[in-house]
């Protein structure tokens, strides 16, 4: 029996959805999104190798919503295909190894849902955390290294472990006028 190669058909037919499910609809939706995920390719190679504080302001221009005084550890993944969906407070540290993550997909071929993950502000994400899409990570929580966050944590807890679980809470800190 012939088989019938249709990968390329299903390829397109993934592009085209990609490109709905992030709001690029209309005429040239899919053309429009391709051009973005180029350049999008493009700055998360130079926010692999930028200085600090120019990673943070490469992920801001791939469209991660990302307030004032952050940290993004050049090791980090600031969602590769949808930082649309990213809501970043201010005073944030995202350490080396974090995945912050704000798409799904089910199997190879599957949709890919996108959902809005947010963190809030006075957050610490410790190394090689990841932060499932749809969570919320509230104000000054702490988020210990290798852990996988799958619902969303409460402010001022320190959370770790796989899945994340509540370790303890945390002082809620002042900052002075500088941030420090
Ligand atoms: C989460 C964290 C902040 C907690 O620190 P801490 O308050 O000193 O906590 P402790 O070491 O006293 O541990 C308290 C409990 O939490 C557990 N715990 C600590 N860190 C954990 C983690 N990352 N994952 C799972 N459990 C963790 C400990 O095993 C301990 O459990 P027990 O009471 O059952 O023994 C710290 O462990 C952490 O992960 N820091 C991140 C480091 C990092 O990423 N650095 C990069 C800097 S840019």
């Amino acid at each position: 029996m012939k088989k019938i190669n249709n990968n390329k058909v299903k390829t397109v037919d993934e592009i085209s959805h990609f490109a709905k499910a992030r709001g690029y609809t209309g005429a040239f939706g899919t053309e429009k999104y391709m051009l973005w995920y180029f350049f999008n390719y493009i700055l998360i190679i130079l926010a692999r190798i930028a200085p600090y504080p120019l990673v943070t302001t490469f992920h801001r221009w791939r469209g991660a919503k990302i307030g004032y005084n952050v940290y993004i550890s050049r090791g980090a993944c600031i969602d590769h295909s949808a930082p649309q969906f990213i809501e970043i407070g201010n005073h944030v540290t995202i350490a080396y190894g974090a995945v912050i993550l704000a798409h799904n997909r089910e199997g190879r071929w599957g949709l890919s849902n996108v959902s809005k993950t947010k963190i809030g502000n006075n957050v610490f994400i410790g190394a090689n955390a990841v932060i499932l899409p749809g969570t919320t990570i509230g104000d000054g929580a702490i988020v210990g290294a290798c852990s996988l966050v799958n619902k969303s944590v409460k402010p001022y807890t320190i959370v770790g472990g796989v899945p994340a679980k509540v370790i303890r809470g945390v002082k809620k800190r002042t900052r002075s006028k500088n941030g420090i």
